[in-house]
This record gives C-alpha cells, sequence and structure tokens, in this order.
C-alpha cells in the first residue's frame, strides 16, 4: 500500500471512531430525556431521574437544575468527539477528493470544471453554507419554525442539486454529507457549547443562569439530531453506485435525506402525531427504488436497446476491458495513483472477466462509474459490446 492509502486508513479508522462515539453518545441522551420518570417528592432540584443496569453495574442518572453556587467539583463534558470527527472528516475528504488528481471530485459526463476549482467550490460551500444557516436560525425568521425549517430545506434542496450538477456523483455526495456534518459540529462548538459555558458560569458566580440560552441550545441540538441518520447514508453511499449515479442523483439524495429525517422523527419524536412521518417515507422509499431500478437506469443512460444481433466474441469483449479497465485493474497497473487492483478487482486473467460479469454491468453499462472519471475514455459503442456479451450470458468461447 502506498504512503497515501495508509493515510487514507488511518483517517477512516479514527473518523469512524470519533463518529461512532459522537453520535453514540448523541442518541444516548436523546434516550436519556426520552426515558426520565417524574423525581420523588423530596427532590426538588431533580426534573426526571432513572435507573440502569449495564455490564454488571447499576447506575441512577438525575436530570437536574443547578442552584446558583453549587457547581459540582467535576462536570463532563462531551466536545471532542464532534472536533475529532470533523477534522478528522475534512482530511479524509482532502486526502480521497482533493489529492486524487480529480479522479474522483469531477466527471466530464457531468461538467468540465477542473478538479483545483471544484475542490475550491466544495470548501467554499462547506463555509458558506454554516453562515447562511447560522444567520437564517438567529434571525427574526426563527421565531416563525415552520417557515425557517421550509428555507432551510429549500436551501438543502438547491445545494444538492447544484452538486450534482458540477462535481461526480459520488463526491457531490459526500459535499451535501460534509456539509451538514460542520453545521452539525459548527452547532455544538460556536452554539451549544458557548450557551452551555454561559450557564456554568452564572451558576459558579452565584447567579440564575439564563435559561433561553438552554432554548437556544435545545433548538441546534434538535436540528443536529435531524441530520445525523442522512449523514450516516451519506458516509456509506460511496459503497452504493447505483445511488450516487443515478441521472436523477439529486432526487435520490434528497428522498434518502428525508427518509433519514422521517426515521429520526419516528424514533425521536413524541406522541401519536409523529407517525404521520410514515405518510413521507413510504412514497419517499417507493420513489428511490423505482428511480435506481436497473431497468430505470438503463433506459436513462441509453443502455436499453433491443438486443440485435448474436453476442460479441469474447476476443473483442477482452480487447475493450484490456485497453480501457486493465491499466487500472492488474497486479502491475499503468495508472498506479491507486495501487494494483482496485478493490481487489484485476483482469489480468481473463477468467475473471466473466466471474464478475455481473459487476462489470453494473459499474461499466448501467451506471458508467467505471473506467473511474473515464481515465481511459471508453466509447459508447465499447459499452454496447460488453453489455450485449452480458446480455448474451457472457459466454467465453
Ligand atoms: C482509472 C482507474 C480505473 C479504471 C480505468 C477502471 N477502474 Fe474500476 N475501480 C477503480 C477504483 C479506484 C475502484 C475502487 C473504488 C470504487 O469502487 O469506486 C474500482 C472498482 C471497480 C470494481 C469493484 C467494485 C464494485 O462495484 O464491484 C469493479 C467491478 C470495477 N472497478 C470495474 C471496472 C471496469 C469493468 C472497468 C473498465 C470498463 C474499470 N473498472 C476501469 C479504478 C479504475
Amino acid at each position: 500500500m502506498s504512503w497515501n492509502d495508509w493515510l487514507n486508513l488511518f483517517l477512516r479508522w479514527a473518523h469512524l471512531i470519533a463518529g461512532i462515539s459522537w453520535i453514540g453518545s448523541s442518541l444516548y441522551f436523546i434516550w436519556l430525556d426520552g426515558h426520565l420518570e417524574a423525581p420523588s417528592a423530596d427532590k426538588k432540584d431533580v426534573e426526571g431521574e432513572l435507573w440502569m443496569v449495564h455490564s454488571g453495574g447499576f447506575y441512577q442518572v438525575e436530570r437536574r437544575r443547578i442552584e446558583p453556587g453549587s457547581m459540582p467539583r467535576t462536570l463532563h463534558w462531551f466536545r471532542w468527539e464532534a472536533m475529532l470527527t470533523w477534522m478528522t472528516g475534512i482530511l479524509l475528504l482532502s486526502v480521497v477528493y482533493y489529492m486524487t488528481r480529480g479522479v474522483y471530485l469531477v466527471d466530464p459526463a457531468v461538467s468540465s470544471i477542473t478538479p483545483g476549482r471544484a475542490a475550491l467550490l466544495g470548501l467554499g460551500v462547506i463555509v458558506a453554507a454554516w453562515f447562511v444557516y447560522d444567520l437564517l436560525w438567529s434571525s427574526a425568521i426563527s421565531r416563525l419554525p415552520a417557515l425557517a425549517t421550509g428555507i432551510s430545506f429549500a436551501l438543502a434542496a438547491g445545494m444538492t442539486y447544484g452538486f450534482c450538477r458540477v462535481l461526480s456523483g459520488r463526491a457531490a455526495f459526500i459535499h451535501v454529507g460534509a456539509v451538514f456534518g460542520t453545521l452539525m459540529v459548527a452547532n455544538v462548538w460556536l452554539r451549544i457549547l458557548p450557551a452551555q459555558q454561559k450557564m456554568v458560569d452564572a451558576t459558579r458566580e452565584g447567579r440564575t443562569p439564563d435559561f433561553a440560552l438552554s432554548d437556544l441550545a435545545k433548538t441546534r441540538s434538535v436540528h443536529n439530531s435531524y441530520m445525523t441518520f442522512p449523514v450516516l447514508f451519506i458516509m456509506l453511499s460511496n459503497h452504493f453506485p447505483g445511488t450516487y449515479a443515478s441521472p436523477l442523483n439529486w432526487l435520490v439524495l434528497g428522498l434518502l435525506i428525508v427518509l433519514g429525517a422521517c426515521v429520526r422523527h419516528l424514533m425521536i419524536g413524541k406522541g401519536g402525531r409523529r407517525y404521520w412521518a410514515l405518510a413521507a417515507m413510504v412514497p419517499a422509499l417507493v420513489a428511490m427504488v423505482l428511480l435506481t431500478a436497473p431497468a430505470s437506469m438503463r433506459a436513462a443512460t441509453g443502455m436499453n436497446r433491443a438486443d440485435s444481433g448474436p453476442a460479441p466474441a469474447f476476443a473483442q469483449v477482452r480487447a475493450v476491458v484490456l485497453s480501457r479497465c486493465v491499466p487500472c485493474h492488474s497486479a502491475h497497473p499503468r495508472e498506479t495513483a491507486f495501487g494494483a487492483a482496485p478493490a481487489g478487482v484485476s483482469f489480468d486473467d481473463p477468467a475473471n472477466i466473466k466471474r464478475l460479469a455481473e459487476r462489470i454491468e453494473v459499474r461499466a453499462v448501467e451506471t458508467k462509474t467505471m473506467p473511474l472519471g473515464n481515465k481511459t475514455g471508453i466509447t459508447e459503442e465499447e459499452r454496447e459490446v460488453l453489455r450485449r456479451w452480458i446480455a448474451h450470458g457472457a459466454p467465453t468461447d
């Protein structure tokens, strides 16, 4: 493995650990809040309490207001999980998308933007999105939550569409995820933690804390909870070219975001009315499955013509793979930026062409996500050769 691969691996590993710690503790606190019981009568500062058993120990937790001047000796904060998730995430984004000469970042079939500009655009939107979002939710509009939520959704939809029209599908998805992730971390560090700090200071100095600060922190934390599941999907989306390579990928991503937010609503929302989320979820799910179905992918990419003529000779198929795929998919690749045999796929042995026919169909015919960034300049006629060969059962004689 090259040093780049090692860097990628360690950053990814660290990102995953930090992310699990962050989201894990967030979900745990949401769970705690949802399960608190009324305290026994003699505890006047306690808002709720509960008992738990875990790994052999019993735990009693109380949620309480603190009297001015009664600061505990040690107060545990949860802040580095979010910051470390963000830092490792931005570094990983750079290693994978900004330092690989654009192969993952741009796609000539989508737009002709240069990799340098695409990187500037990506980083610029990540920063700008925070200022727009924060301004919106600090302004008078935030006093009309329905309107502010509507505007936020419209902005997110516009951003998703825009990214999908400029960057490669997978880079567009990751950048939408990076924007949401950045909003979440900035909410924690620039809004929630400072509000908590002011409350702690007030208590320490013997003043009554301003509980409006607690409400502000709560709103941002609710926003974070709605962004969590969409972000987690986006981080997995790289493994599913069928989602990011769909010609309507912006719509697929939009539906997945709605779906993730609805899951949060069902899981964490309170009262019977939360089941209305199902009314949005079910159609979103159906629409997404239809949009990404192999038949609609082929129709949209013009690969759905009726089979005409006999199967192409295997020699012809081999020639296509040799010139368009083997430059990367080989034990001794000519394109060395990706290391040998990317994703463990090598076509040095022609038997592997048949063995992997189904994946070849998905990547090179249906989704056109291979050759990567079309580095090797495959033509539509050559894709058609692969398609017809696979449609005839991938014969090798
Ligand atoms: C410029 C280098 C490059 C070229 C050329 C290339 N690939 Fe890939 N391929 C990659 C990389 C990198 C990965 C791993 C990342 C990914 O899956 O997107 C990969 C992964 C794959 C996978 C495994 C993942 C999966 O979805 O099953 C298949 C199959 C594949 N490529 C097929 C092809 C075919 C077929 C061609 C030729 C038509 C081709 N590739 C040309 C770089 C390349």
